[in-house]
């Protein structure tokens, strides 16, 4: 995973269904020359996806980290908590197309990911896709912009 992009730094964070695909993820990034934020959770013991979805979202918003990849069971709990966060357009891609259209179109931040619904080669192709893709602007730019006047 070639770090072609501007974005640096990536936060990750993941409940106990999806640390292992975060760890896969991580390795691949540090393979790639991206730094990375990991804020957990590391192992199988049971935590609560809010928490480490609001931390992710929190290093984002914050600028603390440039872009973001949440992983529990299904996405779907991992990316309401992240979405709490008005500085946050999180998007639960199972594709790589999914994942190059929320960054060209809704200039997502966080990609969220299933681990119990995805596998290994689809998750690398939805971040490979997230991470080199540019928000396109144009005629998605207001739109994006009516997604924080809500
Ligand atoms: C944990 O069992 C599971 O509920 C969680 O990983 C996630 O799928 C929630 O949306």
């Amino acid at each position: 995973m070639t770090n072609v992009s501007s974005k640096r730094l990536v936060a990750l964070g993941a409940d106990h269904a999806g640390f292992q695909l975060k760890d896969a993820l991580k390795a691949d990034l540090a393979d790639g020359g991206y730094d990375v934020l990991d804020l957990g959770t590391s192992g199988p013991d049971s935590v609560d996806y809010p928490d480490f979805g609001r931390a992710v979202a929190e290093a984002v918003a914050s600028g603390r980290a440039d872009l973001g990849v949440v992983v529990c069971g299904t996405g779907i709990g991992i990316s309401i908590a992240a979405n709490r966060n008005p500085g946050v357009r999180a998007a639960l891609c199972h594709s790589g197309l999914e994942a190059r259209l929320a960054r060209e179109h809704n200039d997502a931040n966080v990609l969220a990911l299933g681990s119990r619904i995805i596998g290994l080669e689809a998750a690398r192709d939805a971040l490979h896709a997230f991470l080199n893709t540019e928000f396109a602007g144009g005629r998605h730019a207001g739109r994006v912009a009516k997604l924080s006047t809500h």
